[in-house]
């Protein structure tokens, strides 16, 4: 029998709007509930979705970020997929934040595929109070930046957890609704930007308006 190759975009596989999704990242098969009933928006719900950007970085994380023995935070986790790998790639810390209607969410998904201490759960809005955090090594957020006028806020997200040596990592598609602008603000606040190849990413994506960028918090808040 011959053998097909899983693909994420396998029709025996694509299940983008049912209730549970399977995920094959590396060495790791991560299953995960959605809430696919909700109602969905570019601005509501979006979190009950597992979003492209969120799979590419997943991959991402797993091929090319060595989190081994490091602390790692997903900002706009969701389904908190990418937190998820991220203990499954042996990172000693991770936090997995989003607003305050996404924590069972993230819970349940957390609890089904790792133990559940295993990942710190935390309600966060950008921009509010992440001290108690503290810093990490590694930030991670998927499909976040098309909400431009939370730019300004995510920066000082980024500005409360970042040391000199942390690096933060972001993936979004350019839907035409100001994600380009986060990359100056992030220059004019500190941060250095480097725009990474997209051939990082999947390559089922390639024809696609993917984006990869890397930020370090260079300029230390007086
Ligand atoms: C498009 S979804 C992406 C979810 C996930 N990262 C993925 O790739 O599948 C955007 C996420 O950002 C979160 N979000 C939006 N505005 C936020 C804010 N002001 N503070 C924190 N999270 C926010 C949403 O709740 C949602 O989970």
């Amino acid at each position: 029998m011959e053998l097909v190759k899983w693909r994420y975009r396998n029709p025996y596989h694509d299940r983008r709007h049912e209730r549970e999704r399977m995920f094959v990242i590396g060495p790791h098969t991560v299953v995960l509930d959605q809430q696919p009933s909700e109602d969905i928006s570019l601005h509501q719900n979006t979190g009950f979705l597992i979003w492209d950007g969120g799979y590419l970085m997943a991959k991402f994380l797993a091929e090319r970020v060595h989190v081994t023995g490091k602390s790692c935070l997903e900002l706009g986790a969701g389904s908190a997929l990418v937190s998820i790998v991220a203990h499954l790639q042996g990172a000693n810390r991770v936090v997995a934040t989003d607003l305050s209607e996404y924590q069972q969410f993230m819970r349940r998904n957390i609890e089904r595929n790792v133990p559940s201490q295993s990942i710190e759960i935390r309600e966060l809005t950008w921009g509010s109070e992440a001290s108690e955090i503290g810093k990490v090594d590694f930030v991670f957020g998927s499909e976040i930046l098309y909400l431009a006028n939370q730019h300004q806020a995510l920066l000082t997200t980024l500005q409360a957890v970042m040391h000199t040596k942390s690096v933060a990592y972001f993936i979004y598609k350019e839907r035409g609704l100001g994600e380009h602008q986060f990359t100056d603000l992030a220059q004019q606040k500190g941060f250095r930007v480097r725009r990474l190849p997209q051939s990082l990413l999947d390559d089922e994506f390639i024809t696609e308006p993917y984006h990869l960028i890397q930020l370090m918090y260079i300029k230390t808040s007086k």
